[in-house]
């Protein structure tokens, strides 16, 4: 008889002080969808919605640890990555994906929202051969896409092409984020060797998307632990990281967090 997943979800990424991208946010997404977040700290950023000012990267050792420590007592359904730093990083954590054949989400993290590298421009390399085949599914958006494939990608279509590369290299699904596409509607594509199916909805006119991308990684990965099909788990992930931009608390000058409890106070229920 096989376990049902029990909502256990290692995340291995950055710590940004801010609260509203990395780690914070991934544990404030699976919580309050119902899974149990774990954590593997790679990097301490000093972060807010201005930007990144300061970064600490954690020890390779450490990191790997830390994973371990999780993994061999608490264990995980899903393991979602994040903020990795560098080549030598996308390494040790692609061998550990492997020797423990957990579901991987893989958000290849290049660049903060406010333009602030968060990978060395030396491990885009690695994280195309390592760590992409190693992804139950892989969350890159348009900048992201074309770094990996080396393919021009600015519309839909492009999207779809640098999809098709992306499985090529061993993801066993994509969804290609289109937040970074110009137009009025916001189209994401769900990419699996079965076929596509395509996320639209309205733009949502703000400057409050910090994180949104880590957090559409993170509730996509609670479901997933949950034993949720994938595209089931997608479309709910969806409508969350869509409420909680529109219940956005408008904190900080730049670009600001999302409403992450939104589920809490039910839709329509801001903070204050
Ligand atoms: N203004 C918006 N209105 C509606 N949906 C949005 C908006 N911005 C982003 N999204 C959605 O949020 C998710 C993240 O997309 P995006 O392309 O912004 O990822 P990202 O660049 O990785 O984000 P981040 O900068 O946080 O890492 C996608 O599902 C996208 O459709
Ligand atoms: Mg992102």
């Amino acid at each position: 008889m096989t376990r049902p997943g029990q909502g256990r979800v290692l995340v291995v990424a950055g710590s940004d002080s801010g609260g509203g991208a990395g780690i914070q946010a991934d544990i404030k997404t699976i919580t309050v969808l119902g899974g149990y977040a774990a954590t593997a700290v790679t990097a301490v950023t000093v972060q807010n919605t201005l930007g990144v000012s300061g970064a600490l990267p954690v020890p390779l050792d450490l990191i790997e640890a830390q994973m371990r420590a999780v993994l061999d007592d608490i264990g995980a359904d899903v393991i979602k990555t994040g903020m990795l730093g560098d080549a030598a990083t996308v390494a040790r954590v692609a061998d550990l994906l492997q020797i423990y054949g957990i579901p991987a989400v893989i958000d290849p993290v290049m660049v903060a929202k406010g333009g602030h590298a968060l990978l060395a421009g030396s491990a885009v390399a690695a994280m195309a051969e390592r760590l992409v085949p190693r992804a139950a599914l892989l969350t890159p958006n348009a900048p992201e896409a074309a770094a990996l494939t080396g393919l021009a990608v600015e519309t839909t279509d492009d999207l779809r092409r640098a999809a098709d590369t992306l499985l090529a290299l061993g993801a066993g699904a994509v969804l290609m984020k289109g937040g970074h596409i110009p137009g009025d509607r916001v189209v994401d594509l769900l990419i699996t060797p079965a076929g596509e199916t395509r996320f639209e909805g309205a733009r949502i006119e703000t400057r409050h998307t910090h994180g949104t991308g880590c957090t559409l990684a993170s509730a996509i990965a609670a479901g997933l632990a949950r034993d949720r099909p994938l595209i089931e788990a997608v479309a709910a992930a969806h409508g969350y990281v869509a409420q909680a931009i529109r219940q956005a608390p408008g904190f900080g000058a730049g670009h600001g967090p999302l409403d992450h409890g939104w589920p809490l106070r039910g839709p329509g229920h801001g903070h204050g």
